[in-house]
């Protein structure tokens, strides 16, 4: 079976175009594993495309068992899958194989979240430069990958041998808030004051930030601001929230400016130790994109997934 990575995905002549010019419809499968069933389905819908969710077991040893329960995949196939927690990689792995094994010839691989990710240096000497090895395995496995809001985009450059796109959500949490009275949108530090500025675009409104010292994995400081938050309703716009340090920090500041109300929201919610219950005592509400599942994953990513394919 010849892959064909050299080849444009979309080009002249794309098993797409071809089939079309030969007024064959065009067939796309969304398949996925245990992992970012929502946004799979969304996607599926927002396609009109078949959507098939792979059997995923594990074994009493604990090792990975997938199967489609398919005859055939003799077509295009999405296959989206998270790459965290760590188990999820090694699914991602055998349902790429899986979907090979049934004739898959094309296969865009949407990683919703990019575990590792973070670690894109090595910060101290003996460390593992994880998001590149994580991303150099994977590049030997898809045809075409697309990640949403990478902590640092640039670490695409370490996938080189097929297509790579970092989508952003910043316009569908945009949206998302368009009509809930937001008039000023506010990164939590330096890193996130794109993001705000892209997001407060979609609201019609402010965008500003704030500066923050990290102590600790758990532990965060922000600076006093003068950032014009008194009376106004404040949405803070992350990444990522983890322990929910950051966004517990950045609401304490913007309460003592006198804000009226502060929601906060991120791209991936991954939530660890109890977060979700710590940033409800603190904010007006909470929300994340599906990129990772959750009570709060309120906002999908389909439309902007679809675009992209
Ligand atoms: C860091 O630069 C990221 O953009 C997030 O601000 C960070 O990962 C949030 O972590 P936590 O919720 O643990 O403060």
């Amino acid at each position: 079976m010849k892959r064909g990575r050299s080849r444009p995905f979309h080009g002249a002549d794309s098993p797409k175009s071809f089939k079309s010019s030969m007024g064959i419809p065009w067939k796309m499968m969304i398949l996925c594993g245990s992992t970012s069933k929502s946004l799979a389905q969304d996607l599926s819908l927002v396609m009109g495309a078949e959507f098939v969710q792979a059997t995923t077991k594990r074994f009493p040893d604990g090792e990975a068992y997938v199967r489609i329960e398919r005859q055939a995949m003799d077509k295009e196939v999405v296959l989206v899958q998270n790459t965290y927690p760590d188990q999820n990689l090694v699914e991602l792995l055998l349902l790429l194989d899986a979907a090979r094994g049934l004739g898959a010839d094309k296969i865009t691989c949407v990683i919703p979240y990019f575990g590792y990710a973070r670690q894109d240096r090595r910060f101290n000497p003996g460390e593992a430069l994880s998001a590149k090895v994580m991303l150099r395995h994977l590049e030997m496995e898809m045809d075409r990958l697309l990640t949403i809001d990478l902590h640092k985009p640039d670490v695409l450059e370490w996938f080189a041998r097929a297509p790579a796109k970092d989508l952003k959500a910043a316009p569908a949490i945009g949206e998302f808030f368009s009509s809930a009275g937001i008039d000023l949108v506010l990164g939590p530090d330096a890193g996130a004051a794109t993001r705000a500025r892209e997001t407060a675009k979609v609201i019609g409104c402010e965008s500003d930030h704030l500066l923050k010292t990290r102590i600790s994995g758990t532990e965060v400081r922000i600076s006093p601001s003068q950032v014009d938050a008194r009376g106004r309703t404040v949405l803070i716009v992350d990444d990522i929230i983890s322990t929910g340090g950051t966004i517990v920090a950045a609401t304490n500041e913007l309460k003592r400016l006198g804000a009226k109300k502060v929601y906060a929201s991120c791209t991936h919610g991954l939530f660890t130790g109890g977060a979700i219950s710590k940033l409800k005592g603190v904010c007006d509400r909470v929300v994340s994109t599906n990129t990772l599942e959750s009570e709060v994953s309120e906002i999908s990513l389909a439309k902007v997934v679809a675009q992209a394919l």
